[in-house]
C-alpha cells in the first residue's frame, strides 16, 4: 500500500507541537489499489473499523505513464535536458507514450487522489488535526500552467476539463502539435492537475493542512533508477508536512522544503 493512512500516536491524541511517533505501536497495513473504488471502499470501511477516524493521510501513489524500452535502458539519462531541454528528441525517440498508459497515469496521480480523498474526507474532518500531503513533482509544464496557474479562478471543473482536454489529445495523436510536452507528457499534466487540485482542496477545506510536495529527483522504479536522492533523504519531506505542527501552512507546493511555484 502506497497511500498511507497512518493513525497518529493514540497517547498524543491533540497536542498542539510537533507530534509524537508512537515507535512501539506495530504498523498495520491494507492493501489499496487507488484506481479501483472497491478497493477504496474496503480501506474506508477498515480505517473506520479499526480507528474511527484519520489525521493523516499521504496521496504518495503514482505511475509514469510511459514505457522506455529494455534494451535502451542501459546507460540511460533523464535529467533535463532529456526531458525538456535540448536532448528531447533523444529520449522521445526511446520513450513510448501510448493511451492506455496515459489514461492510466491521470487515473492513478489525479483521478486516484480525488478517489482517497472524497472516500477518507469524512474520517480527516473527524480528527482534531487532520493533514492531507500530495506527492507531486516539479516535473509541469508551460501549457498546463498557463490552463491552471491562475490560482484564483481554480475549480475542480476546470482541473477535470483540462484532464479530459489533454486525453482527448492523446487519444487523437495530437499532443505535440497542441502544445502539450514531448516526454513524459501525461505524467507532467497529471502533477500539474494534482498541484491546482491541491490548491483547491487547501482553500476549501481550511480546517485541515493540505499541501503537496516535490520529493525531488530519487532513485526509484518510476525512473528507472536514474534518480538521484535516495528514497530515505527525500521521503523526510512529505512526513515534515505530514506530521507538522497546527497552525502550519495549507494551499503550498514545497521543493526540497522551499516554497515553489506550480
Ligand atoms: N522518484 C522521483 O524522482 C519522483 C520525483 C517527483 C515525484 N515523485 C512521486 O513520488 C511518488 C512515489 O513514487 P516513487 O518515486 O517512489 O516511484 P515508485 O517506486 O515507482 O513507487 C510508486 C508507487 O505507487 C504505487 N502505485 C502505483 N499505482 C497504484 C495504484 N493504482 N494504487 C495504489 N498504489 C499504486 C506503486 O505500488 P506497486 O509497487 O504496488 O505497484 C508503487 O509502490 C509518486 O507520486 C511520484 O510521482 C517521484
Amino acid at each position: 500500500m502506497q497511500d498511507q493512512a497512518t493513525k497518529r500516536s493514540s497517547r498524543n491524541p491533540s497536542s498542539g507541537g510537533m507530534r509524537s511517533v508512537a515507535i512501539s505501536t506495530p504498523y498495520i497495513f491494507h492493501q489499496l489499489d487507488v484506481m479501483d473504488p472497491a478497493s477504496v471502499a474496503s480501506l474506508l470501511d477498515f480505517i473506520k473499523k479499526q480507528f474511527g477516524n484519520l489525521d493523516i493521510l499521504v496521496n504518495n501513489a503514482g505511475v509514469i505513464g510511459a514505457i522506455i524500452v529494455q534494451e535502451t535502458r542501459e546507460n540511460l539519462k533523464l535529467g533535463i535536458d532529456e526531458v525538456v531541454g535540448s536532448k528531447t528528441k533523444m529520449l522521445k525517440e526511446i520513450l513510448k507514450e501510448v493511451y492506455e498508459q496515459s489514461e492510466a497515469c491521470l487515473g492513478t496521480n489525479y483521478y486516484g487522489v480525488k478517489h482517497a480523498k472524497k472516500a477518507l474526507l469524512p474520517l480527516l474532518q473527524k480528527s482534531n488535526s487532520a493533514r492531507l500531503v500530495n506527492v507531486s513533482s516539479l516535473m509541469s509544464h508551460e501549457r498546463a500552467k498557463e490552463e491552471l496557474g491562475d490560482v484564483n479562478g481554480l475549480t475542480e471543473e476546470k482541473v477535470d476539463e483540462v484532464v479530459k482536454g489533454f486525453l482527448k489529445d492523446v487519444k487523437e495523436c495530437l499532443p505535440e502539435s497542441k502544445g502539450w510536452p514531448t516526454n513524459f507528457s501525461a505524467y507532467m499534466v497529471s502533477k500539474a492537475a494534482l498541484n491546482a487540485y491541491t490548491r483547491i482542496l487547501a482553500n476549501t477545506y481550511p480546517n485541515i493542512a493540505i499541501n503537496a510536495v516535490c520529493p525531488g529527483f530519487v532513485k526509484t522504479d518510476i525512473n528507472y533508477n536514474c534518480g538521484i536522492a535516495t528514497v530515505e533523504e527525500s521521503a523526510k519531506d512529505p512526513v515534515i508536512l505530514a506530521l507538522m505542527p497546527d497552525g502550519g501552512t495549507s494551499d503550498i507546493f514545497y521543493s526540497c522544503m522551499e516554497v515553489s511555484t506550480f
